[in-house]
């Protein structure tokens, strides 16, 4: 393969390199394209648009295939914890004990947020989504602890991360204690990272915090599954913001904001939505199938599809074997996972679903997994952020050391051509 590729435009013809990963993928690196050629590129989407070279995450489409930082998805569920998994995505390598004790008890140290912060909680109806008032949240961080963080000292960048690591976990408690009319309380420092989040979420002022170890299994196990995916819409979102040299907690914020969309993260809670509408309805799943193949109709069968996954999604199959484990561990016979599984079925064995490689993504059983954790509907896509943000840090952080620049697309202008200005009394 030459390691050049040639561009003709008119009668002139312009060489650009071609650049390869470490995994054999290859891009035309057009980054003097336009001051060459005067001519841009457009992409909608960004189907086929790299943004960065990044060392994170990496995802085989075709093969099913993701890694964090070369180890599988599949082995880091079985044998890793969230709190391993975090250290390895923002720092690159798996912690030594020494290490992730040092790094827990940093986090730790930082896990009180602002009292008047519960001001600004209050300030919510409680009708609120979550995902709109923890992007509020994480943002009104920044009142209380600097804005900005000194990209070059190394100490400044890591007391900036284990503050977020700290407190985000206790912003989405709140989030949700509100809703659910319960006290705004704090951890205990000395429960493991995962449960310590689980108590702040569901302990009750009247009883002793009692945890059955499997559901801490299932969250831990969740959590890693969506601790990053390379650069999709939040990641670029956070990316591209933080590429104005705005700080970690604002961008963060951003990224929220992005995951919440129904396309995006979002769709956890929408999945959900929609099995319950499939039962109310009578359980038809081939009713659904056909509207989602309807062109006219608006409906999508949520939790189905990928931009880069066309032949599995590998998150997907760990998580629909953990639903079923979780829900059979703890007992629950939830008549949503057998409209789901022969939804799947049916899809499956659909041609148009099977033309166009939509297969189920790592959307479509975790909430089940939410609901039998006790998780409320409108908490799911929250869990989703929760799990994202050590890769949301991670590909900040890297954005910031590779020293990118400012992301500023460019468009082809499609409006009007000069027109005069025209005075009111005459238009
Ligand atoms: N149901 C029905 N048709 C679909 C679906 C679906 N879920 N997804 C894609 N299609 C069709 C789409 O209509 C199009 O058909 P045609 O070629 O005839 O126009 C074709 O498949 C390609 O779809 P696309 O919208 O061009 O693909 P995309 O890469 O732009 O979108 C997606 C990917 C995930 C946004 C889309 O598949 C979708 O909307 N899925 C449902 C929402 C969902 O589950 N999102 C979670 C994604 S995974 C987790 C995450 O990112 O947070």
């Amino acid at each position: 393969m030459s390691n050049t590729a040639t561009i003709e435009i008119g009668d002139k013809k312009y060489e650009f390199p071609v650049i390869e990963g470490t995994e054999n993928e290859l891009a035309i690196d057009i980054s003097t394209l336009r001051a060459s050629t005067k001519v841009i590129t457009i992409d909608p989407g960004f189907k086929n648009t790299g943004s960065c070279e990044s060392a994170i995450t990496f995802l085989d489409g075709e093969k099913g295939i993701l890694r964090y930082r070369g180890y599988s998805i599949e082995e880091l569920a079985d044998k890793g914890s969230f709190l391993e998994v975090c250290y390895l995505l923002i720092f690159g390598e798996l912690p030594t004990q020494e290490q992730l004790a040092k790094f827990h008890k940093d986090i730790k140290a930082e896990s009180i947020v602002d009292e008047d912060m519960k001001r600004i909680l209050d300030g919510f109806p409680k009708s609120a989504h979550p995902m709109g008032v923890l992007a509020s949240l994480t943002n009104a961080l920044v009142a209380f602890n600097p804005s900005s963080v000194n990209v070059n000292s190394e100490e400044d960048m890591y007391k900036a991360i284990v503050k977020i690591l700290g407190k985000f976990p206790v912003l989405v408690a709140w989030t949700m204690r509100k809703k659910a009319s319960l006290p705004l309380n704090y951890g205990n420092t000395s429960l493991g990272y995962v449960e310590n989040i689980h108590k702040m979420m569901f302990h009750k002022p009247n009883e002793e915090y009692a945890v059955d170890p499997k559901v801490i299994e299932a969250l831990d196990k969740l959590l890693i599954l969506h601790a990053d995916h390379e650069q999709n819409c939040s990641t670029s979102t956070v990316r591209i913001v933080g590429s104005a040299h705005t700080g970690l907690f604002a961008s963060i914020s951003a990224g929220i904001s992005a995951l919440w969309g129904p396309l995006h993260g979002g769709a956890n809670q929408a999945v959900i939505e929609m099995l319950e509408t499939i039962k109310a309805d009578g359980g038809d799943t081939s009713k659904f199938i056909l509207k989602a193949k309807d062109k006219e109709d608006p409906f999508r069968l949520m939790g189905f599809g990928h931009r880069v996954y066309k032949n599995f999604d590998p998150r997907a199959k760990i998580i629909k074997k953990a639903a079923d484990n979780v829900l059979g561990d703890l007992g629950i016979d939830d008549p949503v996972l057998d409209i789901a599984k022969r939804l799947e079925k049916v899809a499956l064995e659909d041609d148009y679903f099977k033309s166009r490689n939509l297969y189920p993504n790592v959307d479509f059983y975790s909430g089940i997994i939410y609901r039998a954790l006790g998780i409320p509907t409108d908490m799911f896509t929250v869990m989703f952020a929760l799990g994202r943000l050590p890769g949301w840090i991670a590909q900040w952080r890297e954005m910031r050391l590779n020293k990118e620049p400012i992301g500023r697309p460019r468009q082809i202008y499609t409006g009007y051509t000069y027109r005069e200005f025209k005075e009111i009394d005459k238009r």
